[in-house]
């Protein structure tokens, strides 16, 4: 971790209490004020729904500028890190703190190779599911159940079997998430191919068949890889956070990780890629017809809102959204698929952007606008949009997890509430209540 600089903040109470609050500036972005006294001195806790206005730790991860719409990782900018890197460098990057030497990428690329195979046992999990099971339910029961093999790496202090747990999962996940499609399409499980690297590997798992040769696309493997970069880390999101504060239980990496899947899942977070080609899809099949919905998000009576659009922390725009942008068309026209939905996604956005209520709001696309339209485009069913999310945002889970696990400060997340319920009163017996 960085040096950060401290400060004092005075503030006067209603009552006229001195309070006095340390405050701790980092290397960049907001100013932080410690309130881990404020109970203990004067019987005050912060109210922050959604913890809009609430940081939780210090972190060297990734840093967001809302503002500037800029994310960098270990302080390498995402569009260079998505056009000369490649996903297991990044991935090394956000666990270790720097890019990899040649030498020292052979030996992590070599490691994941060397345990991408299941054990045998899981797959008898695999067939239990229903054949409609959603893909993320498989992604994070199995994700939870692969650590019932690996028991004697669950000590978190322990950092050989946290390193060997995170290899284990950058490993296995692609297996996971290509066994969970199969298995939805009624298709035979596709063992791995370590002659391949980590995207095309995935790509073959999930397209191959036992009976025909099949050699993934290089065009569609390293547009996939860039999406899985862009997607690998990003501040303290719903789903690490929620990493975070299963693993602050001292909960093994698994578990942890499989609770951050679980809050990825939601339409507001990483469910919201599939969400918006569904949304494009209903608004083609309603004769195109963008105004309306449009007119839809902005009412106040209807709960419809337009996936893809806002963003908690970028007010100007999301980075990874330009980025996708640019990337869509080309890739869309260097695998040449010519999508109805895209020409509507478009002219949701010129309508949108346009727009008095989107403006006043700065609500602008967001990553999962255009990384759904690119999945599709790669051939990639609908339903495992956010699957190919969890996978991007692996690294990111991991790296947070750990360094959680290294910081001194760290206590287990247990956050106060104001309680706002009924007052002591006495039990009525059940003959006696009316
Ligand atoms: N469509 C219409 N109105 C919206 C939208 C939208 N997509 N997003 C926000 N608003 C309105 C909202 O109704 C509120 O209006 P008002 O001030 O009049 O009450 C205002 O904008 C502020 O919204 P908020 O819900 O308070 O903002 P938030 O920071 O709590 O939520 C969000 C952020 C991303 C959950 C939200 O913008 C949203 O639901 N977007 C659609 C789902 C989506 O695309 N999610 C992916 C997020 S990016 C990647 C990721 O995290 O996975």
């Amino acid at each position: 971790m960085f040096t950060t600089s401290e400060g004092e903040l005075n503030i006067t109470a209603e009552d006229g209490t001195k309070i006095k609050l340390a405050t701790l500036t980092g290397t960049e972005g907001d100013v932080g004020i410690d309130v881990g006294k404020l109970r203990a001195e004067h019987h005050m806790v912060t109210l922050d729904y959604g913890f809009a206005n609430t940081a939780g730790c210090q972190s060297a991860i990734s840093f967001v500028d809302g503002d500037a719409g800029e994310l960098r990782y270990r302080g390498y900018n995402i569009e260079d890190l998505a056009e000369h890197s490649t996903f297991p460098q990044v991935a090394y990057l956000l666990l270790n703190g720097e890019l990899p030497t040649p030498s020292e990428l052979e030996e992590y690329e070599s490691a994941v190779r060397s345990h991408t195979l299941l054990n045998e046992e899981m797959k008898r999990m695999f067939d239990a599911f229903p054949r409609k099971a959603h893909p993320m339910g498989i992604l994070s029961a199995a994700t939870a159940a692969m650590s019932t093999f690996y028991e004697q790496y669950h000590n978190p202090r322990d950092a050989d079997s946290v390193r060997e747990s995170t290899i284990r999962l950058m490993a296995k996940l692609p297996t996971v998430a290509a066994f969970a499609y199969k298995k939805s399409i009624g298709q035979p499980y596709m063992y791995p191919r370590n002659d391949l690297d980590y995207t095309s590997n995935f790509l073959y798992m999930m397209f191959g068949l036992p009976v025909a040769p099949y050699e993934p696309d290089p065009v569609v493997s390293r547009a996939l890889d860039a999406l899985l970069i862009l997607h690998a880390d990003h501040g303290q999101n719903c789903s690490t956070s929620a990493v975070r504060l299963v693993g602050s239980s001292e909960a093994n990496l698994f578990a942890s990780v499989a609770g951050g899947m679980n809050a990825l899942w939601g339409p507001l977070h990483g469910g919201a890629n599939s969400a918006v080609v569904a949304m494009l899809n209903d608004i083609h099949e309603d004769g195109n017809d963008v105004a309306k919905y449009v007119k839809m998000a902005k009412d106040k009576d209807d709960p419809f809102r337009l996936m893809g659009f806002g963003h908690r922390v970028y007010k100007n725009f999301d980075p990874r959204a330009k980025i996708l942008k640019g990337f869509a068309g080309n890739v869309l026209e260097r695998l040449g698929v010519d999508d109805p939905l895209l020409d509507i996604a478009s002219k949701l956005e010129e309508v949108a952007l346009s727009d008095e209520y989107f403006i006043e709001r700065k609500l602008y696309p967001n990553i999962d606008f255009y990384s759904g339209m690119i999945f599709r485009a790669l051939g990639f069913p609908l339903r495992m949009f956010t699957v190919l999310f969890a996978i991007g945002r692996l690294p990111g889970w991991m790296a947070h997890w750990q360094e959680m696990i290294e910081d001194p400060n760290t206590r287990i997340s247990r956050p106060r509430q104001i309680y706002a319920g009924e007052t002591s009163r006495d039990y009525v017996e059940l003959e006696k209540r009316v």
